[in-house]
């Protein structure tokens, strides 16, 4: 069972006050002339959120906006490096992500999370924590057939044999995003295209200048 929300969304500490900042997001982005904004990436491990999360970070950096990946792979090799698999690991790990995310988007970052991120819940709570227009959902919708057989880290092999529990798709479930900004087919899709998928989007939205 999950965590539920009510146990982690009022801090532990007492007589702590909010301070407001010198430097507000509305500044930086006038600065930047781009917005900033949260593109948070779900899907199966193996389905390429990873390596398109990467491809729309080197496109938008070479257009000379402020940008930077969270991937799940490396937490954990750092602040989440406490958690496992486990549901509430997963919550937790998502939790974090949702908060550290919010600050990219306070410090006028475009912040791309490669998350397998297989709760709708965590998803919808790291969601509640910004405006509309900040959080866009990215299903990388390559299926489990693909994903299996692609298998580049050699981890479904090792999920089928037993020697991984609580694998996401296996033995571990991953609910799909009902209604998100983005659908990509990243089983048949080239990365180009789903690349400028991901332009496109945030051009219309205004988030950055078409150019
Ligand atoms: S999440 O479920 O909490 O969002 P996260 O994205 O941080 O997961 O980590 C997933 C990555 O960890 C996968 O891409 C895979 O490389 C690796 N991994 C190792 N064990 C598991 C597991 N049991 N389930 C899913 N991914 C795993």
């Amino acid at each position: 069972m999950n965590q539920p929300l009510e146990e982690t969304s009022t801090p532990k500490a007492t007589n702590i006050v909010w301070h407001e900042t010198s430097v507000t997001r509305e500044a930086r982005a006038e600065k930047r002339n781009h917005k900033s904004a949260i593109l948070w990436f779900t899907g199966l491990s193996g389905s390429g959120k990873s390596t398109l999360a990467n491809a729309v970070n080197s496109a938008l950096f070479h257009r000379g906006i402020e940008t930077y990946v969270l991937d799940g792979d490396n937490i954990r090799h750092g602040l989440c490096k406490d958690l496992g698999f486990s549901d509430n690991d997963r919550t937790e790990n998502i939790r974090r992500i949702g908060e550290v995310a919010k600050l990219f988007l306070d410090a006028g970052v475009i912040v791309l999370t490669a998350f397998v991120s297989p709760f709708k819940a965590d998803r919808d709570t790291a969601r509640s924590l910004v405006s509309k227009n900040d959080f866009i959902e990215i299903f990388c919708a390559a299926n489990l057939n693909v994903c299996e057989e692609r298998d580049t880290k050699g981890l479904y092999a090792k999920a089928r044999s037993g020697e991984i529990n609580e694998f996401t798709g296996i033995s571990s479930p991953y609910e799909e995003p009902i209604d998100p900004e983005i659908i990509i087919d990243t089983g048949a899709e080239e990365l180009d295209t789903c690349v400028e998928i991901i332009l496109e989007k945030l051009i219309n939205l205004k988030i950055i200048p078409c150019n």
